[in-house]
């Protein structure tokens, strides 16, 4: 059976107060059941913090928002994938729309981030997403099923599997637009399809694949029953403890 995952991605937003606030807020009301991993992903400043606040659960891990692709040196401002697990982090997010346009991050950078993170024990949850005008021209499904063959299909069987990915449409980040159901499930059963040409129907079976954009309190139950929707990568409501928690409760 895949891992159901609902993960926060808080981008840039929260002070060290309020990060404590909300994680202990979201541990004292959520369920602390392995069937459905819930992972923070804080600022880096509040990461080594948030790992500690998560040790000892049984379903509640902290990630990185982003790895530099070198191992170390002269990066100034950057994290590497070492620094990051050794804050007691599990997860990284690879590729996520807003790295990709804000800064230019390009396929190959991410096919070596992704590396970078697996040799440091860490799952890459990576991220995948169309433009709103690649999605009214129709070419949607190629601009996926590059974005995996340029930086994941180039992993081994057991590599792949200890990788999670995550469905991100761009026009429905952070607008209110979410994806329907129909659309998430159109293309998650793709995404599904892809790695089971690439590696085979047992280990396609195997990946969880989240959804992401605009999913929240509301909607998250409709799109969790999609049979290849794995789970979430929450925004704007994983800010809130309460909305967090019950996205969590949405299986
Ligand atoms: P929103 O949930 O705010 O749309 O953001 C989604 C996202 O980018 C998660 O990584």
């Amino acid at each position: 059976m895949r891992k159901k995952i609902v993960a926060g991605n808080w981008k840039m937003n929260k002070t060290q107060e309020d990060a404590k606030n909300l994680v202990e807020a979201v541990l004292s009301s959520c369920k602390d059941e392995a069937a459905v991993t819930k992972i923070f992903f804080p600022p880096m400043p509040f990461l080594g913090m948030v790992s500690s606040l998560v040790q000892g659960t049984s379903s509640f891990s902290a990630g990185a928002q982003n790895c530099h692709y070198a191992e170390s040196g002269a990066f100034t401002g950057e994290t590497s994938a070492a620094a990051i697990a050794s804050c007691g982090a599990s997860y990284v997010l690879v590729g996520h729309s807003e790295r990709r346009q804000y800064f230019l991050e390009n396929d190959e950078q991410l096919k070596q981030k992704i590396d970078r993170a697996l040799g440091h024990s860490l799952s890459p949850i990576y991220c995948v997403g169309e433009q709103l005008a690649e999605r009214n021209n129709h070419h949607y499904f190629t601009v996926i099923k590059n974005q995996l063959q340029n930086s994941l299909f180039h992993l081994s069987e057991s590599a792949v599997l200890r990788t999670v990915i995550a469905y991100e449409p761009v026009w429905a980040i952070g607008t209110g637009l979410t994806a329907t159901p129909d659309q998430a499930q159109e293309m998650h059963a793709f995404i599904r399809l892809a790695l089971t040409e690439k590696y085979g129907i047992a280990v396609a079976q195997k990946i969880s694949v989240l959804y992401g954009g605009s999913c929240n309190a509301k909607n998250a139950k409709e799109l969790f029953a999609c049979p290849d929707v794995d789970g979430g990568l929450i925004g704007g409501a994983s800010l809130i403890a309460e909305d967090f928690v019950k996205i969590a409760h949405s299986f």
